[in-house]
């Protein structure tokens, strides 16, 4: 529906924006820090590795002098495990905990609200060389211990705590020997995650957390009943398997259903379930790039239809039996295809709000897309301030829909390393003068849309022009 009037953004709103350690911080062996599974990983051809990246490691200081200008109230960083513990069970580093310390020091210097993801994407190599990583159980005592160390340096100044990042893509998209093995992995980090969400409120009583994963609504490809269906299931399958068991402590029944004639069910060990059941979410964090589209899929069909490489990152996969992606024409999309659809935030967020009724932060949302520097020192994204823009307007529908909406933090708030594509494809507000393989001065330009988000957040959005 449109409404003749919007509500405001409420008072103390969280605007701010989202970085992860391996893609921003470089220093990928600086000071002791060990190699995790991403600084590891085949790299595609024509981008650069995640060993530089932006070297926030050292320009930290200018970073978040330039968010605070900017006029940042929060801003979503996150923990390199590898660095607090190199090979993930052992000795702690002395200078991986300082170098957060100072971190956090500087942010809340400027008043501004750190939001702390524990893990995004980095587990120690040694971990996963050690006892294949989220395959075993040992992991889940091993991310505990990690965590009580983060909550041990930084509790008194961070208050927000992300567990897991978009644990659902690494379950959905990275090769598992099995579709069981790929469950089991799932149920351990779930199980790591309630096993966090527990100490945390033990260890800090007056702080929040909460899962992370990647949401967005599913459009059934055309308007019959069995796409309609598909799309429902493939809620379950990329959604509510991951918000289902982090806030009501339940998998999804249907979706088990299908694990279990289809040999993937994982082994879940008594008291388990119980484990689940007592980590309780404060609030929900959750990235957002633009809803899917399904349609049904035989199990034959499904079998043949294989899965290519980067069509995660456009929503087109295979799920026999169950859903398959499809293209979606009504939908826009950015040049490196990810999809610009406003409405599917709205949408996403009064079902998450409808279905959990927990406070909700938006932790990502961003166009990835080359910019190019002028010779005055500008960057002109105005195709970047149009998709915020409407993102933006879509998060104030959604509060005048009775969403309790605590904060956007875009991704990212400074140019990174992208997960597969890249320095090329930029997301942050500020530049960081780097190719792919010339590492040039690394020197940080504002963008127009630091200006232009510096005006949001001043007018706590009311100056969207
Ligand atoms: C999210 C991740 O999936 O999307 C980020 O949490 C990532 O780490 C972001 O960078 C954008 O995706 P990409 O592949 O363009 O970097």
């Amino acid at each position: 529906m449109k409404y003749h009037t919007l509500k405001p953004f409420p008072e103390g709103f969280l605007w701010g924006a989202s970085t992860s350690a391996y893609q921003v911080e470089g220093a990928y062996l600086e000071d002791g820090k060990g190699l995790s599974v991403s600084d590891t990983a085949a790299i595609p051809e024509g981008t650069t590795n995640f060993n530089v990246a932006s070297d926030h490691y050292h320009h930290y200081k200018e970073d978040i002098a330039l968010l605070a200008e900017m006029g940042f109230k929060e801003y979503r960083f996150s923990i390199a495990w590898p660095r607090i513990i190199p090979d993930g069970d052992g000795e702690i580093n002395p200078k991986g905990v300082e170098f957060y310390n100072n971190l956090i020091n500087e942010i809340v210097k400027y008043n501004i609200t750190p939001v702390v993801t524990l893990y995004h994407f980095d587990l120690p190599q040694a971990l996963q060389d050690k006892y294949g990583g989220w395959a075993s159980r040992q992991c889940i005592e091993d991310y505990v211990r990690y965590v009580k160390v983060c909550f041990e340096n930084y509790g008194d100044r961070v208050h927000y705590w992300l567990t897991i990042n978009e644990q659902n893509m690494m379950v959905i998209y990275h090769p598992y020997p099995s579709e069981k093995a790929k469950y089991q992995c799932n149920h351990h980090m779930l199980l790591a995650q309630a096993r966090a969400m527990i100490e945390c409120h033990k260890m800090l009583p007056d702080s929040k957390i909460a899962p992370a994963p990647n949401i967005t609504c599913q459009y059934p490809a055309s308007s019959s009943p069995e796409d309609y269906l598909a799309a429902m299931d493939y809620d379950q399958l990329r959604n509510r398997m991951y918000l289902d068991t982090a806030v009501f402590g339940k998998y999804p029944e249907a979706f088990m259903e299908y694990l279990r004639q289809n040999d993937a069910e994982p082994e879940i060990q008594d008291g388990d379930m119980e484990i689940l059941a007592a980590g309780k979410p404060d609030f929900i964090a959750f990235n957002y790039y633009g809803g899917g589209t399904m349609k049904y899929i035989s199990y034959e069909d499904g079998k043949e239809a294989k899965n290519k490489p980067g069509e995660f990152m456009v929503g087109l996969m295979t799920e026999p039996g169950l859903a398959q992606g499809a293209p979606n024409p009504l939908q826009k999309r950015t040049s490196y295809g990810m999809g610009i659809d406003p409405t599917g935030l709205r949408i996403t967020l009064r079902q998450l709000w409808e279905r959990y009724h927990l406070p909700l932060l938006i932790t990502e949302n961003g166009c990835g897309v080359p910019d190019k520097l002028e010779e005055d020192g500008s960057i002109h994204d105005d195709y970047r301030i149009d998709y915020l823009r409407v993102h933006i307007q879509a998060c104030q529908e959604a509060i005048t829909d009775g969403v309790n909406l605590m904060g956007y933090s875009p991704w990212s708030a400074i140019d990174l390393v992208s997960t597969h594509q890249g320095v090329t494809k930029r997301y942050g507000f500020i530049y960081v003068n780097r190719d792919e393989f010339d590492l040039k001065d690394m020197a940080r330009y504002k963008k127009d849309s630091f200006y232009w988000y510096k005006k949001v957040i001043a007018s706590n959005g009311q100056d969207l022009d």
